[in-house]
């Protein structure tokens, strides 16, 4: 591939929502081929504090099922329900072709603080992100909904120490998407010194 080729994947890279993907279903092989070359991010010592869940099919209605009443639970002992929310988070997985929820599961020894192994976790989903736009496909990371509840963890398959980081929508984009995506000058961010 040319450094030209390669640019241009980064910069059509774009989040595509759900209202956005056809309903038909993304072939299994390109989702396993996201988190495969997710899991070639770069993590200190190692360490690989990313996991995935993926759900398709019927295992979309159980995410939608598990997080709505999740929230339910948790929002009613708070007082915070909302029954517009509920009634989303109990829909709109279903508009996708398949969700991967992403953990960090934090290194048994502890060697690292937290913040490096969440980064290297965030430099993964970037691949996922990357490979997606490489093969056509749409989605978009999510780290509403129950992301931050921490009774949602172990259905995750997470313990106390580990976090809940979000859900990758997937789907099919519609043709002819165009989206007015801006950057600002990378001249405002950086400082050389030579
Ligand atoms: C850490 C992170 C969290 C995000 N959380 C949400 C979210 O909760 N809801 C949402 O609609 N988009 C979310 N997004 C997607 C951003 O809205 C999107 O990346 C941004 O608008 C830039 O658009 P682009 O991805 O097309 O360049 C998130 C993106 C990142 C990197």
């Amino acid at each position: 591939m040319k450094p030209a080729e390669f640019n241009e994947i980064i910069r059509s890279r774009q989040s595509i929502f759900p209202k956005d993907y056809t309903g038909e279903k993304v072939d299994d092989a390109i989702v396993r081929q996201m988190l495969e070359n997710a899991t070639w991010a770069p993590s200190h010592k190692l360490t690989e504090p990313w996991r995935f869940i993926v759900f398709s099919g019927e295992g979309l209605k159980t995410l939608a099922d598990f997080q709505s009443e999740c929230y339910k639970r948790a929002t009613l002992a708070s007082g915070n329900f909302d029954e517009k929310k509920y009634e989303g988070l109990k829909t709109k997985p279903l508009e996708s072709s398949h969700i991967i929820a992403v953990g960090m599961k934090r290194d048994a020894k502890k060697g690292l603080p937290e913040w490096e192994e969440l980064g290297a976790v965030f430099c993964a989903i970037e691949n996922i992100y990357l490979t997606a736009t490489a093969y056509g496909v749409g989605c978009y990371l999510s780290t509403g909904g129950i992301v931050p509840f921490k009774e949602a963890k172990v259905f995750f398959d997470l313990g106390e120490e580990d976090q809940l980081l979000g859900f990758i929508h997937v789907g099919v984009p519609k043709k002819n998407l165009h989206h007015n995506r801006k950057r600002k000058p990378v001249e405002e961010k950086m400082i050389w010194i030579s």
